[in-house]
């Protein structure tokens, strides 16, 4: 039995009414920028993750670019983050004439090292952004406290890891600004992309407002230089129709992942995911580590048995950062787990025979 790293069509089926009949109602109504639907997404996100504002957007990358423009951030500026994640953050630091300045990862969490982040400040740097990896959040305690003592802001990258708390704080509501994606494959997946923005600050939220119009408030008057990062409402209403099962669906996916740690447990070949006491993980990924990890994955390959490397190459390796003059063997936990780990499947809709495919094949190898 093959079994798929992630299958879309099988939630679908379970929401299709509700989503075709949402995305009918705003093409009937034919407001199809901005309006009520727009509206009453954000303030269910707003609810959910305990901010005060929230501000959809076009993607969970212009959610960063957003908020890096609203603080400001722009040439000779440095902002702190992981060399470990998805392009975005360290891409658009860049884009803005910033630097992105890498601070190696805790190998257990796979989130930024937050002890290791004090000594990577200088006066250039103007924030911090974290990225809650796979679902969990990083140390969100230490990062504010290392935020209240220097006066930088933060920017929570919560694309992962909507619904994740830290010492029940959501993530997203610590930072300065927390941002969201809504690609298909995430935990709340849209039909496109989409993204959001949270703060506990209203005045930066108007900012942000703004920024999503091409900097205009109002309409044609433009105090700011912004750009088009407006959120479209039938995205919206896909949002909405699937809100109700995000809680059932991340339980699932814990449930799922629950089942893997008990059934690895004693596999002394490959790790399980850690997840700190403190925090909630809402399982955006499963990634299990091994040394012997390309083997592994050829294996399962052949097996039929869905997986992916998250990330196979570190940022600061990356060819288009080659002038921020990074050695490769910097930041060496950050390399290491980028050729050792592994994706399982995690996706709520797995079944129990899917899961226990999954482990045989593990196991086999
Ligand atoms: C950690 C992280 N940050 C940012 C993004 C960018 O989000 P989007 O694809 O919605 O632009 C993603 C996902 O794609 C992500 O995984």
């Amino acid at each position: 039995m093959s079994v798929p790293f992630l299958d879309l069509k099988r939630q679908y089926a379970t929401v299709r009414q509700a989503v075709r009949s949402a995305v009918d109602d705003v093409l009937d109504s034919q407001v199809c920028i901005g309006g009520p639907v727009v509206e009453k997404l954000e303030e269910a996100l707003r609810a959910l993750t305990g901010s005060r504002q929230a501000i959809g957007v076009s993607s969970g990358t212009d959610a960063l670019l957003a908020s890096l423009m609203a603080l400001g951030v722009g040439p000779g500026d440095e902002v702190i983050t992981s060399p470990f994640t998805f392009f975005a953050p360290a891409g658009c630091i860049a884009r803005l004439g910033a630097r992105p300045v890498f601070v190696d990862i805790d190998p257990h969490t796979f989130n930024i090292d937050a002890s290791q982040i004090e000594a990577a400040i200088t006066k250039r740097t103007r924030a911090i952004l974290p990225v809650h990896l796979f679902g969990q959040m990083a140390d969100m305690s230490a990062i504010a406290a290392i935020a209240k003592e220097t006066g930088l802001a933060v920017v929570e990258d919560a694309a992962q890891s909507l619904g994740a708390t830290h010492h029940g704080q959501a993530a997203g509501s610590i930072g300065t600004t927390g941002c969201f994606s809504f690609f298909p494959s995430k935990n709340l997946g849209a039909a496109g992309d989409a993204g959001l923005v949270v703060t506990q600050d209203d005045a930066l939220a108007a900012r942000l407002r703004a920024i999503c119009r091409h900097g205009a408030s109002p309409k044609y008057f433009h105090s700011l230089i912004g750009g088009n990062f407006r959120l479209d409402p039938i995205q919206a209403a896909v949002l909405l129709a699937k809100l109700p099962h995000l809680e059932p669906w991340t339980l699932a996916r814990q449930q799922n992942a629950a089942f893997y740690d008990a059934a690895f447990r004693d596999c002394a070949a490959i790790d399980t995911p850690l997840v700190a006491p403190e925090n909630r993980s809402v399982f955006n990924q499963y990634c299990i580590r091994s040394p012997s990890r390309d083997a592994l994955q050829e294996h399962l390959d052949a097996h039929g048995i869905g997986n992916m490397v998250y990330y196979p190459l570190a940022l600061h390796r990356q060819p288009c950062f080659a002038y921020l003059g990074y050695e490769d063997d910097d930041f060496p936990v950050a390399n290491r787990v980028c050729d050792e780990i592994l994706a399982l499947p995690i996706f709520p809709e797995l079944r129990h025979e899917e899961l226990e495919e999954v482990v045989a094949a593990v196991k086999m190898f």
